[in-house]
């Protein structure tokens, strides 16, 4: 075992307070798109600007709300992997995600702070506060709010929109305690999820980074490990 890896197994064995904070590489292996990878990333093959954000769904509401359905119907085939189980099976730790699949919950984790939202539930657009859960499988198309006609959206966050308040807040607070966060697949670059590796560590948080490539969080890593999550986390965890 590298020693790289032996200090971050123990960094992680010896923590009172461990979370995680990840990203989309974290469910890579599971066969789900990162956003920013050249080749495949969703970003680079679709525009964020016209699917991820308020003008865009104004501007076309069926092309927004059909890619978001594909991109249930794909995580409805899919499985945790061996990273999600590791964090899962570790149940002291409080996990903040980017992302926006259930491939967490699913492994068995509870202590989930989602801040981008989820895919697994519709929200008012208009902003009366009605939201419902949908059945990744079928997904239920363009539908208004049963409350007050505005159009249903998916519940998670676009661009130039503000995190839910309440989990950013946790989010705040689980990284001001932290003794040990450890980022795993997120390129570090979407604020204000990438603001908390900052201030984990400005609060005496060793920081331990897990990804494919060095990242914008390499130079506040205390420990990297490049390599893939499914294989790198079940070791530090396991
Ligand atoms: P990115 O696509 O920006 O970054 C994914 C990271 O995962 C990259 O640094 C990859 O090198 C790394 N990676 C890929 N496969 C991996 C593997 N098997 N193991 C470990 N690392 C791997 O995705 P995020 O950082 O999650 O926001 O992006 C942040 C936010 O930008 C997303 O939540 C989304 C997007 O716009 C919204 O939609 C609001």
């Amino acid at each position: 075992m590298s020693r790289a890896l032996e200090e971050g197994r123990r960094a992680l064995a010896d923590a009172v307070r461990p979370v995680s904070l990840s990203g989309a590489g974290l469910s890579a292996e599971s066969g789900i798109a990162t956003f920013r990878n050249p080749r495949t990333g969703l970003w680079t093959r679709f525009d964020p600007q016209v699917l991820a954000s308020p003008e865009g769904f104004a501007a076309d509401p069926d092309t927004v709300i059909g890619w978001y359905d594909e991109r249930r119907r794909q995580l409805s085939q899919t499985e945790p992997n061996a990273a999600h189980q590791a964090l899962a099976v570790k149940t002291d730790m409080v996990h903040i995600t980017q992302n926006v699949d259930d491939l967490l919950e699913r492994a068995g984790a509870t202590n989930v702070v989602r801040l981008h939202g989820s895919l697994l539930a519709d929200r008012c657009h208009g902003g009366c506060g009605f939201a419902a859960d949908v059945d990744l499988a079928n997904p239920p198309g363009r539908w208004t709010c049963p409350h007050c006609g505005a159009a249903m959206r998916p519940g998670v966050v676009w661009f130039g929109e503000v995190l839910p308040p309440e989990a950013w807040a946790t989010a705040e607070q689980t990284a001001h305690e932290a003794d040990v966060l450890l980022v795993v697949g997120t390129s570090a670059v979407v604020y204000p999820a990438a603001a908390l590796i900052p201030l984990a560590r400005s609060r005496g948080a060793r920081v331990i980074v897990v990804n494919t490539e060095p990242t914008d969080a390499s130079d506040l890593a205390d420990v990297e490990l490049i390599g893939r999550a499914g294989e790198i986390v079940p070791r530090l965890l396991g």
